[in-house]
């Protein structure tokens, strides 16, 4: 029998914060018939949001051709559904069920790169764009290819999303952390850059890449074009691979924000030596379709026989499953102008956007008068990294500790906050620990995906519930006191 301890350490060390014991918890007590209200996890459709006519009756008819035969069923779609899902099916003429090129359809790979090019206004090539299951396949193709030595490190942010700590731990890689700075959006900052990377060059690490996720998941924040030049000129300098996890690109809410790619920033600087692999999804975004794993890597700056073996790792998992490559298309490739279907999509895409604007507002307003916590209001994605203080711990010193005492000790706190939070109010929000905080803080990560009135009836419990964690734990201590 296989046993615990026989299984790769690999596996064991990796950690999944987003899916961990809190999550599990939760699955439990909806289970003994609870309420449970997700907040643990970017996964809009779980959560109510409706998927995009457009996409579904197209894919509909894609999976089951035979459908095209019927006159009843095609006078029921709209004229350039049905002919979209003709030109699909000659495109692509086994349909889904066969396996497709390793990296992808062809023209689904035109798509992408036609889409990117209209995006950013820069040449782009369909050759330079891999069709995955999800950006997590991805990046993590990109991390496997980078790791090719135990002391191989990978810049992530901190807070991170922890596929990446995850994926560098699996592959035998080293985290260097950097933190990203609270107090100005969540920016990134060159002193904080150059700090961590002379720290690990110390310790006998090197660094091979950056990873920078814009904008942000687990912070909410959007990244300035002048911070994403910086990030350019950084790892020219040290000689990293760029990995852009741009899967939020739509996921902005401010009217003086918007999104810039680092394949836009990196043309306009002329800079061809910095290699650059940037994610896109069709899980976020206003489609939100996580379930249907689609996505794709574009790796610029690479010869082609680097690309060559990318494409390489792809065929040893055949290729992405087709209907996620699929959905990829129909994300990259929308409806236009004058089509039928033109105006429902508008309409549906319009009426996500708008709420997930509506229900960020709501959640930074309400969680900024909590006494106690402070939140920079996110202007993407789709979560907020809420700060939070707790009253100090009788006969518990945290100046006494060194940093990782502190940071054990921080992440047993945040934890058995959010645990108690789960079991009194069946919220589910994850430990700021389980995606890396300063030392001294404490965070909880909550996405604001919940319809509009459990948003608002989130706020008001995550207040009492504060107030009376916080009263019960002066108590203790005052007790303690008295002893
Ligand atoms: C920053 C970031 N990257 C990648 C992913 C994974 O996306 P996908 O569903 O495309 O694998 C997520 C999912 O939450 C994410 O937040």
């Amino acid at each position: 029998m296989l046993t615990y301890t026989a299984i790769n350490q690999k596996v064991l060390d990796a950690e999944y914060a987003v899916r961990g014991p809190i999550t599990t918890r939760a699955q439990q007590l909806e289970e003994q018939g609870r309420k449970i209200v997700y907040c643990n996890i970017g996964n809009p459709q779980a959560l109510g949001q409706m998927p995009l006519s457009f996409l579904r009756q197209l894919l509909s008819l894609i999976e089951y051709p035979e459908l095209l035969t019927r006159p009843d069923v095609v006078g029921s779609y709209a004229k350039d559904i049905v002919e979209r899902a003709r030109l699909v099916l000659a495109k692509h003429p086994p349909g889904t069920g066969a396996y497709t090129q390793s990296a992808g359809m062809p023209f689904v790979r035109q798509a992408v790169a036609d889409f990117i090019a209209r995006r950013d206004g820069i040449p782009t090539r369909k050759e330079w764009v891999i069709l995955t299951d999800g950006a997590s396949k991805g990046a993590q193709s990109a991390l496997l290819a980078l790791l090719r030595d135990p002391q191989d490190g990978i810049m992530i942010p901190i807070p991170q999303y922890p596929l990446y700590s995850a994926s560098i731990t699996l592959y035998g890689g080293r985290q260097i952390g950097y933190h990203l700075d609270e107090g100005n959006g969540w920016q990134l900052s060159e002193q904080v850059l150059t700090e961590s990377i002379q720290r690990a060059s110390a310790a006998g690490i090197h660094p091979v890449a950056i990873v920078v996720i814009n904008p942000g998941n687990p912070t909410g924040g959007v990244l300035t074009a002048e911070n994403i030049r910086m990030i350019v000129r950084f790892a020219r300098h040290n000689q990293l691979s760029i990995i852009a996890d741009e899967v939020y690109q739509e996921n902005i809410y401010s009217e003086s924000l918007r999104f810039v790619s680092f394949a836009r920033i990196m043309h306009d600087m002329s800079e061809h030596s910095v290699t650059l692999f940037s994610l896109h999804s069709v899980s976020k975004g206003f489609l939100g379709e996580c379930g249907h794993r689609g996505g794709y890597l574009e790796i610029r700056n690479v010869p082609e026989e680097v690309l060559a073996q990318f494409i390489k790792l792809q065929s040893i998992q055949l290729c992405a499953n087709t209907v996620g490559q699929l959905a990829t298309y129909m994300m990259v490739s929308p409806p236009q102008p004058g089509d039928e279907s033109y105006a429902l999509y508008v309409h549906e895409r319009d009426a996500v956007l708008a709420s997930l604007r509506r229900k960020a507002q709501i959640l930074g307003q309400g969680i900024n008068r909590i006494k106690g916590m402070t939140l920079v209001s996110p202007v993407g994605a789709m979560y907020a990294f809420v700060k939070f203080v707790l009253p100090p711990e009788r006969g518990v010193d945290p100046a006494s500790m060194n940093t990782e005492e502190r940071l054990a000790y921080e992440a047993k706190r945040d934890t058995d906050y959010c645990m108690a939070l789960l079991e009194e109010t069946g919220i589910c929000v994850v430990p700021g620990s389980g995606f890396g905080q300063q030392p001294h803080t404490l965070h909880f990560r909550t996405t604001f995906l919940p319809p509009q009135e459990a948003i608002e009836e989130l706020v008001g419990k995550l207040k009492a519930f504060h107030e009376q964690y916080t009263s019960e734990l002066e108590l203790a201590s005052y007790a303690d006191h008295q002893h």
